[in-house]
């Protein structure tokens, strides 16, 4: 049994490892890990105390699929609802759909039972002031000029130390079934109404027991153009080792013009439970935990420059 997580998933994964102990399956301890990073306060992607979009409303997204049956639920810009990760898995589990975004989903999960909360922190209110002051963008974003001003803001917003985030969680069950979770609050002072790559099955995560799982943080545009969580999944059915295919997967993002150059990194689990990471970005790092260890590890990132 094995959890693979980013980075941030550190507060989550004990406890997504318990619940495979405990005879759970790989859905429940991506849900799991997921849910306790998006209610980590100090976790300004992902969640409660996100930062916001531009004017200032938490919008989160999140998606989850199911190695073994191929089932995958996925909601967008969802507001004031804690638990992205579990509307998406009722989506998968109880609609004929897939993805639900904005007021449809937060039907859905009023209907579904989900409780609703201010997501909004002052710590993260006042990260998102200074990130619009840094740039004097505040004026024009009351004027919603935002997209004059997008080339600039962008290459603010795409720092990750400031303003990127997200939480991949890939499991692998006694059984040996994989599933993948992501969850994020998206880049910080968004544009509203924007997606990224962490609810769009293929782009953010995949899992497909034959082959692995993959999945994304950073900037999600890149990952939704080049399919970055499908792309690494499809190098492992075409035969490539772990390492081979998440690294062949982040190569192919250098195909893209990007004018923001994004950072991105993946994570990728392979059918035998071989699991590898990756980034575009040194000093980045993921944290994994087998059923034979008492502690998760933390290891750096493969770097795919
Ligand atoms: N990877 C998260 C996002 O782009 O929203």
């Amino acid at each position: 049994m094995l959890v693979v997580a980013s980075a941030n998933g550190r507060v989550g994964i004990r406890e997504a490892m318990r619940v495979l102990r405990e005879g759970g399956s790989a859905l429940d301890a991506v849900e799991t890990g997921c849910r306790l990073v998006e209610s980590n306060p100090d976790d300004h992607s992902v969640g409660y105390s996100g930062i916001p979009n531009l004017l200032g409303v938490v919008e989160l997204d999140a998606s989850i699929m199911d190695g073994k049956t191929l089932a995958a639920g996925a909601v967008g810009a969802v507001k004031n609802f804690e638990h992205p990760i579990s509307i998406a898995r009722k989506v998968m589990e109880e609609l004929p759909h897939v993805f639900l975004v904005g007021e449809g989903a937060e039907r859905f999960a009023r209907e579904a039972g989900f409780e609703e909360k201010d997501l909004l922190t002052p710590e993260a209110e006042e990260i998102r002031r200074r990130l619009l002051e840094g740039k004097g963008l505040g004026i024009y974003a009351e004027r919603l000029k935002y997209l004059e001003r997008i080339r600039e803001f962008a290459n603010l917003a795409t720092d990750p130390e400031r303003a990127l985030g997200t939480v991949n969680f890939i499991a692998r069950d006694r059984e040996g079934n994989l599933a993948v979770g992501v969850s994020t609050s998206g880049w910080a002072c968004k544009y509203p109404g924007r997606l990224g790559d962490s609810p769009v099955i293929g782009a953010g995560n995949y899992a497909d027991n034959r082959y692995g799982a993959a999945a994304c943080t950073g900037r999600g545009e890149m990952a939704i153009r080049k399919c970055t969580a499908y792309s690494a999944v499809m190098y492992m059915r075409m035969g490539a080792s772990v390492e081979e295919a998440g690294r062949r997967a982040m190569e192919d993002l250098k195909d893209l013009v990007d004018p923001y150059a994004g950072a991105m990194s993946l994570i990728c689990v392979d059918a035998q439970g071989n699991h590898a990471a990756f980034s575009n970005r040194e000093g980045s790092r993921y944290v994994f935990m087998t059923d034979e260890m008492d502690e998760p590890e933390e290891r750096p990132r493969i770097l795919v420059t």
